[in-house]
């Protein structure tokens, strides 16, 4: 091949890059309506670190105020991030956190954090491409700071009240738990002295199977509380900080025939 010819190929080959750049195999991220990072988890409650950090290291596939790297206009690796940032949307959008309900908001705070203590975000191909999204320890500080840290270890003040517990359960536990079907997480009629992991059919993590565990009262207070350290390794990422809230949805799940 003469040189001519080869400039020729390269030159055809990004041309081509770039317009396949402009089909969407995994859906349009729509760029064109790209929002302000300033604007971004403004008003939201939560500490300002934990803010910052955020919006700093996770808005690019969690909001609509991602920066878009150059690269991202060639295909296909534009797919691949388009990919990413479809995905990481329907997750977690940060856009649109002050339309969620406080409940909701708890339920993806809480999700953060764990994903932060088990290291999965932001995910390694995004990490290896350098797009801004290394964690530094201060980082990582900053998110855990979205879930108290003084988990109370105290005791309920008044015995669980099942009323109470079948209208948080409604509010908290339903984006994952149904009672007779399994979703997310494993369907819980009867989960009052059942084993852990044991419902047929539903992918638990291996550390849940193996944990031994029956679900008592204070096995399921003690699970509530704090599900990384009862039993490291396992996927639910929700706790209850209020002893009487667990109360409440303990004296619920028991009620449950
Ligand atoms: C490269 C884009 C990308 C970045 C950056 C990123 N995420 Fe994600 N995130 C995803 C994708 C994609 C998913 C969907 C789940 C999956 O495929 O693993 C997701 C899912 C999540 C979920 C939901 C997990 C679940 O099980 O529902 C949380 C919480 C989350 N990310 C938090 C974060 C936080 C916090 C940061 C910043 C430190 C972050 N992500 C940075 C792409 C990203
Ligand atoms: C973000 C999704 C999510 C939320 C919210 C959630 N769970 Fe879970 N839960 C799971 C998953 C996933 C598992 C399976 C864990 C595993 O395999 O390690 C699980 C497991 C459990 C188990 C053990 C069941 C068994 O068969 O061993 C109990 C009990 C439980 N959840 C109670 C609750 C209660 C009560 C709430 C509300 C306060 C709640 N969960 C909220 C996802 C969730």
């Amino acid at each position: 091949m003469t040189a001519a010819k080869l400039s020729c190929a390269a030159v055809g080959a990004i041309a081509a890059s770039l317009a396949l750049a402009r089909f969407h195999p995994f859906g349009d991220p729509q760029r064109y309506l790209q929002q302000s990072r300033a604007t971004l988890l403004q008003t939201a409650a939560m500490p300002d670190s934990s803010l910052r950090t955020l919006v700093a290291k996770c808005a690019d596939c969690h909001s609509n105020a991602t920066r878009w790297p150059i690269y991202s206009d060639a295909a296909p690796i534009s797919w691949m991030i388009e990919r990413d940032v479809i995905e990481g949307r329907k997750h977690l959008n940060l856009s649109h956190w002050n339309e969620l309900s406080a409940d909701r908001q708890q339920v993806l705070e809480q999700e953060i954090v764990h994903q932060i203590r088990k290291g999965i975000m932001p995910p390694v191909s995004y990490r290896l491409v350098h797009w801004q999204a290394h964690l530094r320890p201060s980082d990582r500080d900053a998110l855990m700071k979205l879930v108290p840290s003084e988990i109370a270890q105290a005791t309920a003040a008044q015995p669980g009240d099942a009323d109470r517990g079948r209208a948080l359960f409604n509010r908290r536990c339903t984006g994952c738990h149904a009672l007779d079907s399994d979703r997310e997480g494993p369907h819980l009629r009867g989960v009052y002295l059942r084993r852990a992991g044991s419902v047929a059919g539903f992918g638990y993590s291996s550390a849940i199977r193996n944990s031994g565990v029956t679900w008592t009262e204070a096995n399921l207070n003690r699970w509530l509380t704090d599900t990384d350290s009862m039993v490291p390794g396992s996927a639910m990422g929700f706790v209850v900080p209020k002893p009487q809230e667990r109360s409440d949805l303990i004296a619920f799940l028991r009620s449950l025939q």
